[in-house]
């Protein structure tokens, strides 16, 4: 689904982006552009950063329980 219309940004751009940045909506913003032409798309922006901030911390709960019964050893995320 596309977020911003004016850069042409998906969720799943920007999912990938929340990722790479940590959520940082500055960075997420001078990286892709997108909240930066009309603004329009700022709220849905914001909405999409907190719901995968959050998402992020529920899976790094669940990789942490599996780090301590694999001695604490994390594996390399890779991104597409
Ligand atoms: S729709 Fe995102 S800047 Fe216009």
């Amino acid at each position: 689904m596309i977020v911003c219309i004016c850069n042409n940004i998906t969720d799943k751009d920007l999912k990938y982006l929340i990722l790479k940045t940590g959520g940082d909506l500055d960075l997420i913003k001078s990286i892709s552009g997108a909240g930066s032409s009309c603004g329009s798309c700022l709220e849905d922006i914001v909405k999409v950063i907190k719901d995968n901030i959050d998402e992020s911390r529920d899976n790094d709960d669940l990789g942490s329980m599996a780090d301590s019964r694999n001695g604490n050893r994390r594996k390399g995320v890779k991104f597409p």
